[in-house]
């Protein structure tokens, strides 16, 4: 698990087409998502042995209600369809958990 970089972004989209389908843009939590950055060092992605981009999570900061507390948006998470269960899910989302505790985040919506 590392952290997401620019570099990433092209792959990271077209693991997304083939874990998720062309629908997946129309979900109502992208629309949530569109046009702005994941929350802070809280953009992950799982790589292969030879470092292709074999999964892809990220946490975005939200409030729950107008002026009340802060917590992260999770999604997607996303692994290659053809290495489905296989742990690197789990992994991912462990990951993601594990720091964004450290960052002082107190909670993450599904
Ligand atoms: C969901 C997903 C990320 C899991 O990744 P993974 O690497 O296969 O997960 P792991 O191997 O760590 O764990 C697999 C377990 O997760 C659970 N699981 C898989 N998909 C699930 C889902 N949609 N909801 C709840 N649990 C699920 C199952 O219990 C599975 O157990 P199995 O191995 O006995 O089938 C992956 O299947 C994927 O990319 N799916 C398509 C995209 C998607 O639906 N993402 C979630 C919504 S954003």
């Amino acid at each position: 698990m590392v952290g997401e970089s620019a570099a990433d972004t092209t792959a990271r989209e077209a693991l997304l087409d083939r874990a998720m389908g062309p629908k997946r843009k129309k979900k109502s939590s992208e629309k949530l998502r569109r046009g702005r950055r994941p929350s802070e060092g809280l953009a992950f992605v799982a790589r292969d042995a030879s470092g292709v981009v074999v999964g892809t999570v990220r946490l975005w900061d939200v409030r729950l209600g107008e002026g009340g507390p802060a917590a992260l948006l999770l999604g997607p998470l996303a692994v290659e369809p053809g290495l489905k269960s296989g742990g690197i899910g789990s992994a991912l989302m462990r990951h993601a958990i594990a720091e964004a505790a450290r960052l002082g985040h107190g909670a993450i919506l599904l």
